[in-house]
């Protein structure tokens, strides 16, 4: 038997405030999160939704560095950020704080501290690397290296980028500070250690045995990690930037981010309910769920219970439906290397359409494998679906009812057989919607609240209201009842989904009081309510649009190339005299053409001020030889002339060769004479 629960308690995970939020962010958790959210609200139901920025860490501080600002002016910056962007897309929080704020910072201590004077933590001392300059120990991100795996020279102390693999800082080959570059020394520190493998058998019995049920991305990984078997983790770090170590002998020394971050949900749940928020953390009433992403199931499955056991009067999460990543056109969203879709630009370029993002991320969500977002997607979804379907049943019900009944809702008469199986197939959807709601498949749940449009989209096509009007008006006041009333349901089923359209529709047919329930009913407009002029629900995406987004993606690949790019070592010392031997010149091009049989040759015929000569160049790849005319290029005047393909070449035209390998040819910024030097 299925626990029955009094409230939910909805988390979602905090994140880092050192960038905006982008569209993995929106897919993977707060758009699940605001979906179930809304549903349980929409059905009278207990619930909270808590979120807030998770503020410490180490890359905070060292954006900050990189900056030359104070990591409190990093996280002020992206916390307005993040929470203005939830607020834009309405992800409806009750509340959106974050761990620098007093109250948390007394509730992550106080914590600890009941964990330390309860002897939950042990205490061991281990060698780090210490920069004497700075004089401070360094986190593993704070330490580059050679990969001993693949040799990558910019590995850094947790993990090499290059390979992949996770390391200890330790294992890098010829280790430095990235603070100072000198090399660090190893000395020793104390630190706490929460004692993972004592809390094993519990956390195998009530994951392994107590929870089969959750999703199988989930189990699988929480599986897998008590199988290789839990060790002690280090809860405390040598950094100034943190929740301070409430203990004697532990100055310079704060949480780890990993400790403090989902303490966070609770101090925010007390900046929420200051004098009841016991019963939302401590009641066994109380139904806990996280939404995260799927990096973060260890610390949600498996770290945080241990914290919350090891304290002892706390429930324990009921469901972690983790998902998995949303990749863009095929490469992981990277935040440094600027590959996402920002959700505070995306709005910048659709305004308004923070639903049609909303309906392509959940209609694609990643709940069972990583999923790719596209621009063409994007734009298939939303003219194939959200116009196609969803917008044009519910103008073409408004149309019809303004053109034949003066915009009021008629009356149903005498149903047939096949107004009955339609009102019955869509008193079907709220089951369906609720089955897969309650499963955390919010794909599927999306999916059946569209079927609701399609069944609404096929009554008007089937009944075909517009050839009726001629003849028989008393059906074709049926139908558009019926009609408006899915018009109706579709304002309360795609509530938690797209929530500012449904506002609009229930607009439309002046629904003012509705909850999940009425889901289904057939009597939710009466004869005569008005309804209000209509407006399109949702407009076509045209191609050039989307082809602007692709082009902007394509440009930050072009600028990553070129960021990464290491150029060629210098070569060894010349002289000027050498450099002198050299005549290069400017030339201007009179002719240019295609070398038969030779895909890569052009052959030029340039005037050099000296009468002209011919140049063959092996730069067709890059360019068309018509464009090229009339263009100005440098060229060595005093190579010795050589045979290509049987035509005497009388020198080299110069170009540069980009990161990609693409020739570039130099010219003058500005026109000269033909045949002047180059010096
Ligand atoms: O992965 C992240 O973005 C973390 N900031 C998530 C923290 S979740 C919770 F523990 F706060
Ligand atoms: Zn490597």
């Amino acid at each position: 038997m299925e626990k029955k629960f009094k409230r939910t308690l909805v988390t979602t995970a905090l994140p880092y405030a050192n960038g905006p939020v982008h569209i993995g962010h929106l897919a993977g958790v707060y758009v699940p999160a605001d979906i179930y959210t809304r549903y349980l609200r929409l059905k009278g139901e207990e619930v909270v939704m808590i979120g807030g920025s998770d503020e410490h860490g180490v890359p905070i501080t060292i954006k900050a560095k990189a900056e030359g600002i104070t990591p409190q002016d990093v996280v002020d910056r992206y916390h307005s950020i993040i929470k203005k962007s939830f607020e834009d897309f309405g992800i409806s929080f009750d509340v959106y704080s974050r761990t620098s704020s007093d109250i948390h910072k007394k509730t992550a201590s106080d914590f600890f501290r009941k964990l330390y004077d309860k002897g939950e933590f042990i205490e061991k001392t281990s060698e780090q690397y210490y920069d004497e300059q700075a004089n401070q120990f360094l986190a593993d991100r704070y330490i580059t290296g050679t990969c001993p795996h693949c040799k990558n020279e910019r590995a850094y102390g947790d993990q090499c980028e290059a390979c992949g693999t996770s390391l200890n800082a330790t294992d890098l080959i010829n280790p430095k500070s990235a603070i100072t570059g000198n090399t660090p020394v190893l000395k020793e520190t104390k630190h706490w250690y929460l004692p993972l493998d004592k809390h094993e058998p519990f956390l195998r019995e009530w994951i392994l045995e107590n929870h089969k049920e959750w999703k199988s991305n989930v189990y699988g990984q929480c599986k897998s990690w008590l199988d290789m078997g839990l060790q002690p983790r280090a809860v405390s770090r040598d950094l100034d930037w943190g929740v301070p170590v409430p203990v004697d002998g532990a100055e310079g020394k704060v949480l780890y981010v990993w400790f403090d971050a989902p303490i966070g949900y609770i101090s925010n749940t007390i900046e929420l309910f200051p004098d009841s928020w016991e019963k939302w953390w401590k009641d066994e009433d109380t139904k806990l769920v996280h939404f995260i992403g799927k990096d973060n199931i260890v610390f949600h499955c498996i770290v945080f219970p241990a914290m919350l056991k090891a304290d002892g009067s706390y429930i324990l999460p009921e469901n972690v439906p983790a998902n998995e990543f949303l990749n863009l056109e095929g490469d992981k969203i990277s935040t440094s290397r600027n590959w996402a879709v920002w959700l505070h630009e995306y709005l910048e370029e659709f305004p308004g359409k923070q639903d049609v993002l909303r309906y392509v991320l959940t209609a694609n969500a990643p709940e069972t494998k990583d999923n790719d977002f596209t621009w063409k997607d994007f734009q298939a979804r939303n003219n194939n679906e959200l116009v196609a379907i969803l917008g044009n049943f519910v103008n073409r019900a408004m149309v019809l009812t303004h053109k034949y009944f003066e915009g009021k809702v008629p009356a149903c008469g005498i149903l047939t057989e096949y107004d009955e199986q339609t009102l019955s197939d869509f008193a079907n959807v709220k089951a369906e919607v609720e089955h897969y709601l309650e499963q955390y498949r919010f794909r599927d749940a999306l999916k059946e609240a569209m079927n609701l449009a399609r069944i609404g989209n096929k009554y008007l096509a089937d009944t075909e209201p517009w050839k009726l009007a001629k003849t028989d008006m008393e059906r074709v006041k049926t139908i558009m009842n019926i009609s408006l009333q899915i018009v109706a349901n579709l304002g309360i089923a795609f509530e938690p989904f797209l929530p500012f359209s449904a506002k609009t529709l229930r607009e439309f047919v002046g629904l003012n009081q509705f909850n999940w329930e009425e889901l289904g009913r057939t009597d939710l407009l009466k004869e005569g309510d008005y309804l209000s002029e209509p407006s399109l629900l949702f407009e076509k995406i045209e191609d050039v649009t989307v082809e602007a987004q692709i082009q902007k993606l394509l440009d930050t690949k072009k600028a990553n190339e070129l960021k990464a790019y290491t150029p060629a070592a210098v070569k060894e010392d010349t002289s000027f005299d050498d450099f002198m031997k050299m005549d290069i010149r400017v030339g201007t091009v009179l002719e240019c053409a295609k070398v038969p049989k030779a895909d890569k040759l052009l052959q030029f015929k340039i005037d050099d001020g000296m009468g002209g000569r011919t140049i063959v160049s092996g730069i067709a790849k890059f360019y068309n030889p018509e464009d090229l005319v009339g263009k100005q290029v440098c060229f060595i005047a005093n190579f010795p002339p050589r045979k290509l393909k049987g035509i005497e070449s009388q020198g080299m035209i110069l170009s540069a060769e980009d990161a990609d390998g693409r020739l570039v040819l130099i010219t003058p910024s500005d026109l000269v004479k033909s045949g002047c030097q180059v010096g």
